[in-house]
């Protein structure tokens, strides 16, 4: 796993937005895979700066976002539906067709769930999957003991999860208490997967995730599994890494080719 660890919030987003722009540019209809949460709004507000000032152009590319609410109206400010629309498809100029986010209104969920493997399969795979992580380690809404071998399902949403996305409800009794989520095996199916992290309440789950175990007590720690999973970092989500110097001594130097390559 590369470990990317920078100054502040902004510098993430900057870094995280300069490798996936440069995914774009190498392939103009990649297939991203696009979160959630707060966590990588910065780093589509980068993206959508280098649209507007015509350095970028995402009208080819397609993205499939990680996750959904089971039962709330699509319209709804927090659904993924509307969430993605509006951080994401809209901001950075994608056409609508090919944006997708699973049905969490669907009658039959597990069929939704099939459906949704079958259009990321149809579109030739995810090329490059940006993730956040929460404060129990799970990526997407996989909780806590999720199989690394799920695919997209219904999950129950830790408590915790819901607590923590109280702030974007009235309350936490309005948050959703299922979802429907791209399994583990789903995310390691992408090409790369590139997580942004910021802030001490992440610190742990991104110990656990970096250096811990391999263990579905924390999910995110499947991406030990990746062979081309990159983390970044600000210092305050950094804070409880035991290697940081490691990972920063390997930071000033990489090889010459990656160097070479900008990313
Ligand atoms: C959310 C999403 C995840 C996200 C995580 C962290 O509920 N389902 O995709 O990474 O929880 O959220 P935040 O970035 O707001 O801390």
């Amino acid at each position: 796993m590369d470990v990317i660890i920078v100054e502040n919030a902004a510098a993430v987003a900057e870094h995280a937005a300069a490798r996936i722009a440069a995914r774009i540019a190498e392939k103009p209809n990649a297939v991203l895979g696009v979160a959630t949460g707060s966590s990588p709004l910065g780093t589509y507000e980068a993206l959508a700066t280098r649209v507007t000032a015509g350095e970028l152009d995402c009208s080819a590319v397609s993205a499939f976002a990680l996750d959904e609410y089971v039962g709330l109206p699509l319209t709804h400010p927090e659904s993924y539906h509307e969430v993605i629309r509006t951080t994401v498809t809209e901001p950075l100029g994608i056409d609508a067709a090919r944006v997708h986010v699973p049905d969490g209104g669907a009658v039959d969920l597990e069929a939704a769930g099939a459906d949704y493997e079958r259009r990321i399969r149809d579109a030739g795979g995810v090329d490059l999957q940006l993730l956040g992580i929460g404060a129990n380690g799970h990526i997407g809404f996989n909780e806590p003991c999720s199989s690394f071998a799920s695919r997209t399902r219904v999950k129950t949403l830790a408590p915790q999860t819901r607590a923590d996305n109280a702030r974007f409800f009235d309350g936490i009794d309005d948050v959703p208490l299922h979802c429907i989520t791209q399994g583990l095996g789903t995310i390691l199916d992408a090409r790369e997967l590139l997580l942004v992290a910021q802030g001490e309440a992440k610190a742990d789950a991104v110990a656990a995730m970096v250096e811990g175990p391999l263990a579905s007590i924390c999910p995110a720690s499947a991406l030990q599994l990746h062979a081309q999973a990159t983390v970044i970092i600000d210092r305050s989500a950094a804070s409880k890494l035991r290697l940081i110097d490691y990972y920063e001594h390997v930071q000033r130097n990489k090889p010459a080719v990656r160097v070479a390559a900008g990313v």
